[in-house]
């Protein structure tokens, strides 16, 4: 993909982005083959990423070096450096030149016991090398049955408020309702927008600069519902699981982000 430029007047203050997340997927072969489809496509106005196991960035790197696509990881260490057997650090990411890393998605919360503080913290070090954590927020689907959604997403997005404080402009926010997560069902664009909203006054609220901070929508987004969740007024872009895997999809979903 070569980023195509803004139509003169037409530049929103929040360019639209785009993450692939492959979780725990892919093999040599088929990111090769992957990768050079997304090369190979047409480019948006919109900004697109995958987010690749930690194992793959070398290749991945050299794949896409040169292109408009930017790549990063899935997680990283709240620590520096020393004894966290099996731990990736923020300085090792930054290393293989990546952009983003994903933190506090909810796989990792619910399997790995992961807090809104240690969240926050990942958070920090991923800032403190240059990378744009994407930190994630949702509530199960026993929590939006009992209506508590905003006070789940409030907690989860107000420990990195609190602790990041004046650095929280330096974030993307990535709302995934657990329960549409590789489920099929999708937040409808209400829903979604309604959430999306609530994060952003929150952020604006605590001083964040919440008019350009890029709040995305995850969560069973396939090319056939793209459309309509993007058009929405605080959607700034998606996190794509399961489509992010698969070549005509995932570009059907950056082209659907414009
Ligand atoms: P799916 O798109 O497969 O539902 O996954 C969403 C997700 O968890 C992205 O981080």
């Amino acid at each position: 993909m070569v980023a195509g430029a803004p139509a003169a007047g037409q530049q929103s203050p929040r360019r639209k982005l785009v993450v692939g997340n492959w979780k725990m997927n892919g093999d040599g072969a088929s990111n090769a083959a992957l990768l050079a489809a997304l090369k190979a496509a047409p480019g948006g106005e919109a900004e697109v990423s995958v987010c690749v196991p930690a194992p793959y960035l070398h290749d991945v790197s050299k794949a896409l070096h040169g292109s408009s696509i930017h790549w990063g990881a899935q997680d990283c260490s709240s620590h520096e450096s020393g004894a966290f057997t099996g731990e990736v650090s923020a300085a090792m990411l930054a290393e293989f030149g990546c952009c983003h890393v994903i933190v506090g998605h909810s796989e990792r919360r619910a399997m790995h016991g992961e807090s809104d503080r240690l969240v926050a913290e990942k958070a920090a070090a991923a800032l403190a090398h240059g990378l744009v954590p994407i930190v994630c927020v949702g509530e199960t689907l026993a929590e939006r049955d009992g209506g508590k959604t905003e006070a789940v997403v409030g907690r989860q997005l107000g420990a990195a408020v609190d602790l990041l404080a004046k650095r929280i402009d330096g974030i993307v926010v990535a709302y995934e309702p657990v329960w549409a997560i590789g489920t099929g069902k999708t937040a409808s664009p209400a829903e979604a927008q309604s959430v999306h909203a609530f994060l952003r006054k929150l952020l604006a609220d605590a001083g964040a600069a919440s008019r350009t901070l890029r709040i995305l929508y995850g969560g069973s987004v396939k090319a056939d519902n793209a459309t309509q969740l993007f058009a929405e007024a605080d959607i700034d872009g998606g996190l794509i699981g399961g489509a992010s895997l698969k070549a005509a999809d995932f570009i059907a979903i950056c082209q659907a982000a414009g």
